[in-house]
């Protein structure tokens, strides 16, 4: 038999010996959130409801609390649960292969939603539906380096979560954009956990260090909330975000399109909050016939301006997040 029929074979097997014949309807799925330490994270949780309910999903949500020894016995109680799938959203990149075993010796399929994680193992899970996090750093550096071109522009940095793929990704595509500009300097870059209150607490200490703020010509936040953080922060300072200093930041959640309107934030980086819709669809096909998905089912990520923010904001601000 030659190799490829060989693989084939291998890859469907270990397919069917996780197949069974629930429908999306029947199913019970287990999915560790991280917690809610941002707009974007609460968003996702809420559209994770409505997407189960639609196809009438039972969809148990454990709150980790940040914390991934929460998510470790999260998942551990689902496989003692017998779920038909397992959704993790892994607070960090490393440290995840055991328990991932666990789950695939119960033949439980999982998902890895908006993060990825590092493993030489990639049979530990079943497709990871996520944005490309690399690219979203790029976004926001090219958009800084033509909005600076020719002009010399120190940044600060809030970094998100400190070992989460994110903040790793995020911190490396906005680093390679700016790379060949010399113009624009990272002068500091500190994580801010993705959360609004230590955006603020980290922008008020580089505010302090930097002249007043006055040595500071743009802030790239690795999400909004973080920036929004930034931008009260800059704000007590006396400065005019967005003006004084320019504001990029990434997720596109109703508060920053607000800040954008306002004229406080000039730029963000689309990341959907509906990671939980692409996952049950794998999950169901996959459950129904075997059909295996992609490693990595990629979501869009999109740059917006000023320009459309109002317009943005009325279309999302009630969608509860
Ligand atoms: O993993 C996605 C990131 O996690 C979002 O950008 C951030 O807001 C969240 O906390």
């Amino acid at each position: 038999m030659s190799t490829r029929k060989l693989l084939l074979g291998a890859v469907f097997s270990c397919a069917l010996s996780f197949a069974g014949a629930a429908a999306a309807a029947d199913m019970t799925i287990g999915f560790s959130q991280i917690g809610s330490e941002s707009g974007w994270r609460a968003a996702e949780t809420s559209v994770s409801k409505i997407e189960a309910e639609k196809r009438g999903i039972d969809l148990k949500i454990a709150d980790a609390q940040q914390k991934q020894e929460n998510q470790i016995k999260a998942i551990r109680s689902f496989i003692a649960q017998g779920v038909d799938a397992i959704f993790v959203a892994p607070v960090v990149a490393t440290g995840w292969d055991d328990v991932l075993g666990e789950a695939k010796d119960a033949e439980i399929p999982v998902v890895l939603l908006d993060r990825t994680i590092d493993t030489k193992d990639d049979s530990l899970y079943l497709t990871a539906v996520t944005s490309d996090t690399v690219h979203e750093g790029a976004v926001a550096g090219e958009w800084l380096a033509k909005e600076v071109a020719g002009k010399d522009c120190n940044v600060v940095e809030l970094q998100g979560t400190v070992g989460s793929s994110p903040a790793i990704n995020r911190k490396k595509g906005f680093d390679e954009a700016i790379a060949s500009h010399s113009n624009i300097k990272l002068i500091r870059s500190q994580t801010g956990d993705f959360t609004r209150t230590k955006g603020k607490e980290v922008m008020e200490s580089f505010i302090k260090a930097e002249g007043g703020g006055k040595n500071i010509c743009a802030v790239y936040a690795h999400n909004d909330d973080m920036q929004i953080g930034a931008i009260q922060a800059i704000k007590e300072a006396g400065l005019k975000p967005g003006t004084d200093i320019l504001m990029v930041s990434i997720d596109a959640v109703p508060d920053i399109f607000k800040a954008m309107a306002d004229g406080e934030a000039n730029a963000t980086v689309e990341l959907t909050p509906n990671m939980a819709g692409p996952a049950f669809d794998a999950v169901a096909a996959f459950k129904a016939d075997g059909t295996v998905p992609p490693k990595w089912i990629q979501t869009e990520s999109k740059l917006y301006l000023p320009d459309t923010a109002q317009a943005e904001y009325e279309a999302r601000k009630d969608l509860g997040y």
